[in-house]
């Protein structure tokens, strides 16, 4: 039988066929540890004492879980001081940190628990992480000026990733050669290549979104969420199944595994603020993640990876999935 590959063995191949550098190498090392240490708290959960509201709100105005903070915590903990990163951003945090290594070669970027809302009732969540190059130019000399650094398009992306903690936990990741996952060897505290090159069909019969929203959406997805629902009888001539963890890591696990469509357009309600999810913590990681799949990530009349940000926490529209629904949810747009 072949021998399992671990994740260390993975970068080390992928830094001798030189996909990576040994910084980068470092830094994933580094983001799977703090994954196996909130892997490890989460599943402590009531024991731990690490269930239920922090007291205090995020940047976002939402009410912070105990979860999110310790995550983040633990996430800037693996991650500040080892020289890799000049500076780092989170969703939890209103501006960068500095790591105080201005000339480190990366930026990482992190939502470090998504899906909140499923912490309490024991459901998936999971951490959402991507690493830019840091620019020649870069002002670090203070954390409000190192906003300008991180503005970079998704295509500049190096690396991106997410891990599940599900009934196992299951690190994806990417640096543009496919798409990857392990699942966390507990026993010799290890991420596990599971799935190699995971692909997602380009048709599908299974969508993820909100239907509580239905009366605020635009009518491009009224029209096609319309036209899934009636089903046989309808012009798409076939049955739609529809699921909806309500975290974005869990729904974007599934599209990965075993294909569908996944979306949270704007809509009416969230249109003020562009969106609900963040562009730079969930968008532009997991639209890679799912490009490299063979799928496809768009806001309706763009390539989600092409858009150029103006702000850190700027949210967008997200259609992702298989292509030819991708395709056809941007036909929708342009009529
Ligand atoms: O980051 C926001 C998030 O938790 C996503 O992970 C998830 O897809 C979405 O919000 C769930 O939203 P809702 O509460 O509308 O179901």
């Amino acid at each position: 039988m072949a021998q399992p590959i671990s994740l260390s063995r993975y970068l080390t191949r992928a830094v001798e066929a030189q996909h990576i550098d040994q910084s980068l190498a470092r830094l994933v090392e580094q983001l799977a540890r703090a994954a196996q240490h909130i892997a490890h708290t989460v599943a402590g959960g009531a024991l731990y004492g690490v269930l239920g509201e922090a007291g205090q709100e995020n940047i976002q105005g939402e009410a912070q879980k105990k979860l999110d903070v310790l995550s983040n915590d633990i996430m800037i903990n693996a991650l500040d001081g080892m020289g890799d990163a000049a500076a780092l951003a989170s969703e939890e945090m209103e501006w960068p940190l500095l790591t105080g290594t201005p000339q480190a070669p990366y930026l990482v970027l992190f939502d470090p628990l998504d899906g909140s809302s499923n912490i309490d009732i024991n459901a998936p969540i999971g951490t959402i992480f991507s690493i830019l190059p840091r620019p020649q130019n870069a002002d670090f000399s203070s954390p409000q000026s190192a906003v300008g650094a991180f503005l970079q398009a998704g295509t500049a992306q190096r690396l991106a990733g997410y891990v599940l903690y599900g009934s196992s936990t299951v690190l994806t990741l990417t640096f543009g050669q496919g798409t990857d996952s392990f699942t966390l060897d507990r026993g010799r505290a290890e991420f596990i290549l599971t799935q190699a090159q995971r692909r997602i069909d380009a048709d599908t019969a299974e969508f993820a979104i909100n239907m509580s929203n239905q009366r605020h959406w635009e009518a491009p997805v009224r029209r096609y969420i319309d036209e899934l629902l009636a089903g046989k009888t309808g012009v798409r001539g076939k049955d739609f199944n529809m699921r909806w963890v309500a975290a974005m890591v869990a729904d974007v696990h599934r599209v990965l595994s075993r294909g569908g469509v996944f979306m949270y357009p704007k809509d009416a309600k969230n249109a003020a603020k562009g969106g609900k999810l963040r562009l730079m913590y969930e968008a532009n990681p997991m639209a890679w993640l799912v490009e490299q799949a063979g799928g496809a990530a768009s806001n309706g009349t763009q390539r989600i990876l092409d858009i150029e940000p103006e702000k850190l926490h700027q949210r967008v529209s997200v259609m992702l999935g298989a292509s030819h629904e991708i395709q056809r949810l941007g036909q929708y747009h342009q009529q």
